[in-house]
């Protein structure tokens, strides 16, 4: 079947996330394999706009599945919220005979595709971030990653936590979500995790609950903190004076957004570059790869941007029941 674009281009956008680098090979790769060339886009949407774009070849894809970030670098452009800046997008688009685009990124990504797309590019979007907070779909590239590196340092600040029966505050990244930290909080039997959907913050209920187990014979306290409500300094030095037990606080930060990807993240960004590029050879635009009830899918962009998930409520209450089903 003959594709209906020649040429693709492919590039990374907003915060970088483990997974990156496996989507563009599966772009590339695909790609290649039938016929399409790519361009490889550097620096997000500023390549875009300031015409930085070079030809990819399969041999340029080798060697990066199993790393970390993206190796077509990446930025946040606010420059692509502007007429102005999508328009010079679109142009250099056709300078280089671009007809589809692949835009790894979340959902501020997606907008700016969209836009593209108005202006006659054909594009496709692939969920790229950590935090889990796209709607319309049950997977983003580097959630898996992130959670298994933050899990791993939880678990490490609990055996100083344990060791000193101290109260341990760790904040984890989600920007205003709270997958990261409930995932990662229940992973690792968090006490407590504070997360932005649910949070009432009642820090003297928050208070209680830290005495009430020590009164039951718990010896140390773990409280998973999303950075949507942050303060985790701050916060501590509270806790510390209203209970007098030891307080740290722990910003885990950039190191959740590194690392090699785990099996899921690598496996899943294959999958979702290949689909992209299949997406555009059949001619589809204004299109997000998903991953929904089990299966890879797709959904229309503006239909996409305007879902809303809901959150895992009673993940969060099993969560909780079995860390205060506790007695000595
Ligand atoms: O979207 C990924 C993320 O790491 C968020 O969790 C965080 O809020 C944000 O990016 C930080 O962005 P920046 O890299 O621009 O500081």
């Amino acid at each position: 079947m003959e594709s209906a674009v020649k040429t693709i281009g492919v590039l990374t956008s907003g915060g970088d996330a483990p997974g990156m680098n496996a989507a563009i090979r599966g772009v590339v790769r695909r790609a290649l394999g039938q016929g399409i060339n790519v361009k490889g886009i550097s620096e997000g949407y500023d390549g875009l706009i300031y015409d930085k774009i070079f030809d990819m070849q399969a041999k340029d894809v080798s060697d990066i599945i199993q790393r970390g970030g993206t190796v077509l670098h990446t930025a946040r452009c606010p420059e692509m919220l502007t007429e102005k800046g999508v328009l010079r997008a679109a142009e250099t688009c056709k300078k280089h005979g671009i007809e589809g685009l692949v835009v790894i990124g979340g959902d501020g990504s997606f907008k700016g595709a969209r836009e593209l797309a108005h202006h006659g590019i054909n594009v496709v979007g692939i969920p790229g971030t950590i935090d889990l907070d796209i709607s319309c779909t049950e997977y983003t590239l580097g959630f898996d990653t992130a959670v298994n590196t933050a899990l791993e340092a939880i678990d490490k600040v609990r055996d100083t936590s344990a060791s000193h029966e101290r109260v341990s505050i760790i904040e984890v990244m989600g920007r205003h979500a709270g997958y990261i930290a409930l995932w990662s909080g229940f992973g690792s039997g968090a006490e407590d995790i504070l997360l932005p959907e649910i949070y009432d913050y009642d820090e003297e209920k928050l208070i209680d609950h830290i005495i009430e187990n020590r009164k039951r014979g718990k010896t140390h306290h773990i409280i998973i903190n999303a950075e949507g409500i942050g303060h985790s300094t701050s916060m501590a030095k509270r806790i510390e004076a209203a209970t007098g037990i030891e307080t740290r606080a722990t910003i885990l930060g950039y190191m959740q957004r590194g690392g090699s990807p785990t099996c899921r993240d690598r496996m899943y960004g294959s999958i979702m570059g290949s689909n992209a590029v299949d997406l555009l050879r059949d001619g589809k635009s204004n299109r997000i790869v998903i991953f929904k009830e089990g299966q890879f899918d797709d959904c229309d962009i503006d239909e996409g941007l305007a879902m809303k998930k809901e959150f895992p409520i009673n993940q969060y209450e099993i969560s909780r029941f079995l860390s205060s089903s506790y007695t000595k």
